[in-house]
């Protein structure tokens, strides 16, 4: 379905045209109309005459004046104003707004298109570490990466979430070697034991969750402990048996608990590999960067150069191997990329991780093309996000100065919303539970996503978690607003799933007209969200709905209004407006409940 703002352009266009006005010498139409910039004055805008004078030799608002001339009983506008010096006013005429909406609500995906050509994307997201937290900085590149898939996904795209976990570098020769301190007779270090290796995990998630960061601090002041753990690394990842059981376990474990966290935050992959499902092909990817004559030693360590004579900054050479052997962050990176080039022919690969990794993205991409492991039409995009900050704008602390754990961080907001939700509501407290447990998901996603992901932002409870202003909370407050009407005209006996009301929709008000409006631009802003990999897109149209939204509500008379027919439209406007705000939580990774 076309777009309201391509429609309102053809119509223009077409006027220009028949006043005399074509094409620009650079092609351009000069038909193009924006919205306003003075919403007092009108809702949409056009600027074409004044860009036209030039071309044509006359007065803009000579030109301005015809083409208003041309657009008299325009069946798209219901006023064209040509005013000084040379611009086009325009408002939009309500019977066609009415027809607009009602062909959104018939149509698929109220009328955003089909992507030209359907992508197959892999969407790299979350960052998780086996054996280690998720702090909150995992958020982000979890609840972006989350949405961007949803996203894509409801735009038509095919797209596969894989987690790729870090589950193959040295921190896993730490925990080995933390184990290896604590439980030194375990069978897994005896390296003649050949029997089985018992079932259960020699420890539990919290055990694991001690171990590394003090196996790693350890491991800072003593180099021949940092040695030990390199070799457990080593023999690890050269398949000695009792490093692979225990590996195994820790995998188990830590996956367990993962999976636990972000189903929290409504985060779901449809891939949960990691580093190490790719170990199998390093040494066929080293011969061929080797043989290819990409790949050289220098300082006895195996690099691809990937500099450019068009480099402003230093980009050093792509590390493939170290000087003792062993692949490392790179190496698995490069490796999947093939990977997923095997298995999938990707027509994207968008990662997701602190935007301090450009550096290293930019040597990998360089890597992966230059030495063609990537197929030319694979697009390969990195996103970087910006810090997560606490109001001292520095990066986001417990009180006590510690890292803070993903899992205390919800939880925290669960807390404060669930304290939140019973000032002054009835309700047993399950239900209270249960609805804070939901609010708090839209509070800290919402947070999260209404930022442009490269931004830092502020992680400010009490603002994420108000009903009120640009927040999760607020938004899924309008919209049990709009459901609880709904339920209240089925109890006088209307039909609250009605939609052919729609037809009958007069846009007899500014606030009723300006929700019609909003509603129409639907199509539009999930394209961009779409094309741009922009939640903060979603979020900002739905603002601007829920606003638009609780104006009209506290000017009209919905349920009290007396004439039928008329109740009945604004009945089916509640309903697409329902419809469209949950369609954009959903993409987004959340959920509005009954009541709150
Ligand atoms: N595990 C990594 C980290 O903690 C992030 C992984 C990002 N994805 C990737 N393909 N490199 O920094």
């Amino acid at each position: 379905m076309k777009k309201l703002l391509e429609m309102i352009s053809e119509e223009m266009q077409a006027a220009f045209e028949e006043a005399g006005y074509g094409e620009t010498e650079a092609g351009g139409q000069l038909g193009r109309v924006t919205l306003s910039n003075r919403p007092d004055l009108c809702e949409y805008q056009c600027n074409g005459a004044m860009a036209g004078a030039k071309k044509f030799r006359k007065a803009p608002a000579v030109i301005a004046g015809e083409v208003a001339e041309r657009l008299r009983g325009s069946k798209v506008f219901s006023q064209v104003e040509a005013v000084m010096p040379g611009f086009l006013n325009l408002k939009l005429s309500e019977t066609f707004l009415r027809d607009y909406l009602q062909d959104m609500r018939q149509a698929e995906k109220f009328g955003l298109d089909k992507p030209a050509k359907p992508q197959k994307i892999i969407i790299d997201y979350g960052g998780a570490n086996v054996a280690k937290p998720l702090h909150v900085g995992h958020l982000r590149s979890a609840v972006i990466g989350e949405s961007i898939k949803r996203i894509c996904r409801y735009a038509g795209h095919e797209v596969i979430g894989d987690a790729h976990l870090g589950d193959w570098g040295l921190q896993m020769g730490l925990v080995i070697m933390g184990i290896k301190e604590r439980q030194p007779d375990l069978v897994y270090f005896d390296e003649s034991y050949e029997g089985e290796y018992p079932v259960e995990a020699p420890f539990t998630i919290s055990e694991l969750e001690e171990i590394y960061p003090a196996s790693s601090l350890k491991s800072k002041e003593d180099p021949a402990y940092k040695a030990q753990a390199m070799e457990a690394t080593y023999k690890l990842q050269n398949g000695v048996r009792g490093y692979r059981a225990l590996w195994q376990h820790m995998m188990n474990v830590s996956v367990t608990d993962l999976k636990k966290v972000y189903s929290s935050l409504n985060v779901e992959f449809d891939l949960w590999k990691g580093e190490s499902d790719v170990r199998d092909l390093i040494p066929e990817m080293v011969q061929y960067m080797k043989d290819g004559g990409y790949a050289y030693i220098s300082e006895g360590a195996l690099v691809v150069d990937v500099k450019e004579e068009t480099d402003t900054k230093e980009v050093p050479p792509c590390m493939i191997l170290k000087s003792d052997g062993a692949s490392l962050y790179n190496t698995s990176d490069l490796a999947t990329i093939l990977e997923r080039t095997r298995l999938y022919h990707p027509d994207q690969i968008i990662y997701l991780t602190d935007k301090r990794q450009d550096l290293y993205f930019d040597q990998i991409f360089r890597c992966a093309r230059k030495t063609k492991l990537v197929e030319p039409g694979t697009k390969l995009k990195w996103i970087g996000f910006g810090t997560v900050n606490g109001s001292d704008g520095k990066p986001f602390k417990t009180r006590d100065g510690g890292v803070m754990r993903l899992e205390t961080l919800i939880q925290e907001t669960r807390d404060e919303m669930l304290r939140k939700i019973k000032e002054g509501r009835e309700m047993s407290e399950q239900e209270a539970k249960e609805v804070a447990d939901m609010v708090a998901i839209s509070a800290l996603l919402y947070g999260d996503l209404s930022n442009q992901a490269s931004k830092d932002y502020i992680f400010d409870m009490d603002r994420f978690t108000s009903f009120e202003g640009d927040t999760g909370p607020y938004i899924l407050y309008t919209i049990v607003r709009i459901k609880s009407i709904l339920t209240k005209y089925a109890e006088q006996g209307g039909s609250p799933d009605d939609r052919e009301g729609l037809e009958l929709l007069s846009a007899s008000s500014l606030a009723e007209k300006q929700l019609m409006m909003q509603l129409a631009g639907f199509n539009a802003m999930m394209e961009s969200a779409s094309e741009e990999t922009a939640p903060h897109k979603v979020c900002a149209f739905i603002y601007d709905l829920a606003n638009a939204f609780n104006r009209f509500y506290h000017e009209t008379k919905i349920l009290a209004e007396e004439d039928e027919a008329r109740k009945r439209s604004l009945i089916a406007l509640l309903l697409l407006t329902r419809e469209v705000l949950e369609t954009c939580i959903q993409v987004l990774g959340f959920e509005a409940p009954e009541k709150m």
